[in-house]
C-alpha cells in the first residue's frame, strides 16, 4: 500500500513527491576523475581529435549521440512563428527598468501554441547583455510587479519543499502567486549590474507531469513522438530557450549576441542542452542541475539514471531507459555535453547539502570539461582542487559550492554577475580561439 501510494504521488506531483520517492544514493567522497570517463576529444572509433575542423566532426558525432540516446530529437525554428509584444512599460520597477512582455506564437496563431516571455531591461544601460532562464511557477512569481501577466496554464500544487503554492487554486495561479518565488530572482540586483533579465514559465512549453503530453509543445510534433529518440521534456524546455533567443534577436534594446542561458535544477539541465545545441548562447550558468545536468554519471552518488527515468520518465527520450543501472559504465557522459558549449564561458554551481545533485560529481565535470577548453587554447577551471565552501573559483569554467541546500540564493547570483562581468560583459561575445594545430 505504501508503495502504491508512492507511485500514485509520483504520477500526480512532479517536484515535491518525486524527489522524495526514492532517496538518492549516499554521497560519494570520491574526488578524482573516474577512470572510465569517456573523452570528448576522442572519436567513437577511437581516433583522437587533433584539429579544430576535426572537432567540428566530433561535435556532430556527440550531438547525434546525445540526441539519439538521451534528449531525443527536437524541431527547428517553426516556420510561422511570430512575436506579439503586448506590454512595454518604460517606467517599470520604480522607473529603473523597461518591462516587455511578448507572446511567442509558435504556430503564428493567437490562442495556439505559445509562450509568454517577460523581459526587464535596465534603463541605465544601452544594449545590455541578457540573462535568460525558464522559471518554475509562472512569470508572476518572480517579482511582485503588478504589471506581470498572470499565467493561465496548469501549475502544480500541493506539498512542495521549495515554494509555498497555497496561492494555486485548481492548478491555476491567482493574484496571490505574485512574487512568491522572488527570493530566487533578485531582479533589481541583476538590473543594477547592467543586465537584462528574460524569463518564461516552463509550463508554457511542458507542464512537467505524467499526463502532460497533450498540453506540451511536444504534442505539436507528433512525428517526433515516433521512435525511441522522441522529443523529450528537457529538450522541449531547451527548444523554448532558443525560441526566446529568436525573439531577443529582434529586440533592438538588448544585445542578442550576449545572451546567457541560465537554469536551476531541471531547468538547469534544459539550459545546458540549450547552450549545447544552440551556439548563439554566449555563456551558460548551471545552478545545481545535478543528474542529467552538470553532474558526471560516472561519479557515484546523487540521483541515478534509474531514479530520473522512474520519477520523470518524460524528461529524457525512451532510449535513455536502457541505461537504468548503468550510470558508471555509460558510453557517454555529461562532460561531453558541456564540451559542446566550449569554449564559451560556463559556470557550474552546487550546494553542499544538495546531495541529490552530487556536488562533487558537478565539480569533477568542471575539471573534466576544462580539457576541451585547453584544446581551444584557453584555460578552463583554474584549479583541479575541490574549493572550500562559499569560495568561488572564477575562470572561463567557473565553479562554487555554497553552504545550504537546493535553491538559488543571492550569493549564487552575486557570483554569476561577477562571472558575467568578466566573461560576458567586459569582452565582446566573440572569443579569439587559437587552433591547437
Ligand atoms: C528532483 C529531481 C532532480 C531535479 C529537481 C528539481 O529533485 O530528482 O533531478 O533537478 O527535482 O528540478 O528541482
Amino acid at each position: 500500500m505504501g508503495r502504491l501510494r508512492t507511485a500514485v504521488s509520483i504520477l500526480l506531483f512532479g517536484t515535491a513527491a518525486a524527489c522524495m520517492a526514492s532517496p538518492p544514493r549516499a554521497p560519494s567522497e570520491q574526488m578524482s576523475l573516474p577512470a572510465s570517463l569517456p573523452n570528448p576529444l576522442v572519436f567513437a572509433n577511437g581516433s583522437p581529435v587533433k584539429t579544430r575542423s576535426e572537432w567540428q566532426e566530433r561535435r556532430k558525432e556527440l550531438l547525434h549521440t546525445f540526441t539519439e540516446q538521451m534528449y531525443g530529437r527536437m524541431p527547428g525554428r517553426p516556420a510561422h512563428m511570430r512575436f506579439e509584444v503586448f506590454d512595454r512599460d518604460p517606467h517599470a520597477l520604480g522607473g529603473t527598468a523597461t518591462r516587455e512582455q511578448v507572446e511567442i506564437l509558435f504556430d503564428g496563431r493567437k490562442g495556439g501554441r505559445q509562450m509568454d516571455l517577460l523581459v526587464y531591461i535596465p534603463n541605465h544601460v544601452q544594449h545590455p547583455p541578457v540573462i535568460l532562464g525558464l522559471n518554475f511557477w509562472g512569470n508572476e512569481t518572480i517579482n511582485s510587479d503588478p504589471g506581470i501577466r498572470i499565467s493561465e496554464r496548469w501549475i502544480e500544487s500541493g506539498r512542495n519543499p521549495f515554494v509555498n503554492l497555497s496561492c494555486v487554486s485548481n492548478h491555476r495561479a491567482t493574484a496571490a502567486c505574485r512574487g512568491i518565488n522572488a527570493g530566487r530572482w533578485p531582479v533589481q540586483m541583476i538590473l543594477n549590474a547592467g543586465y537584462a533579465l528574460a524569463t518564461a514559465y516552463r509550463g508554457d512549453l511542458d507542464p512537467d507531469h505524467m499526463g502532460g503530453y497533450a498540453e506540451s509543445i511536444r504534442s505539436a510534433y507528433p512525428q517526433l513522438e515516433q521512435g525511441n529518440d522522441n522529443f523529450s521534456t528537457i529538450a522541449a524546455w531547451a527548444w523554448g530557450l532558443s525560441r526566446a533567443l529568436d525573439y531577443l534577436e529582434t529586440d533592438r534594446k538588448v544585445d542578442a549576441h550576449r545572451v546567457v542561458a541560465f537554469g536551476w535544477s531541471r531547468l538547469g539541465k534544459a539550459a545546458i542542452w540549450a547552450a549545447a545545441t544552440d551556439p548563439r548562447f554566449a555563456a551558460l550558468i548551471s545552478n545545481e542541475s545535478g543528474a542529467g545536468g552538470a553532474k558526471l554519471f560516472h561519479h557515484p552518488g546523487g540521483e541515478s539514471i534509474l531514479h530520473l527515468n522512474t520519477a520523470f520518465p518524460y524528461w529524457f527520450c525512451r532510449t535513455f531507459r536502457q541505461y537504468n543501472g548503468r550510470d558508471t559504465s555509460l558510453p557517454f557522459d555529461q562532460n561531453e555535453v558541456l564540451a559542446l558549449v566550449a569554449p564559451r564561458p560556463v559556470y557550474i554551481a552546487s550546494a553542499m547539502d544538495d546531495h541529490n545533485s552530487d556536488p562533487r560529481g558537478e565539480f569533477l565535470n568542471a575539471v573534466a570539461v576544462s580539457a576541451v577548453y585547453r584544446f581551444f587554447g584557453v584555460s578552463g577551471l583554474p584549479t583541479a582542487q575541490w574549493p572550500p565552501v562559499n569560495q568561488p573559483i572564477l575562470g572561463r569554467v567557473s565553479y562554487h559550492v555554497r553552504s545550504g541546500g537546493h535553491s538559488v540564493t543571492d550569493f549564487d547570483w552575486q557570483q554569476y554577475l561577477r562571472f558575467c562581468n568578466r566573461y560576458v560583459k567586459a569582452k565582446p561575445h566573440f572569443v579569439p580561439i587559437r587552433a591547437k594545430h
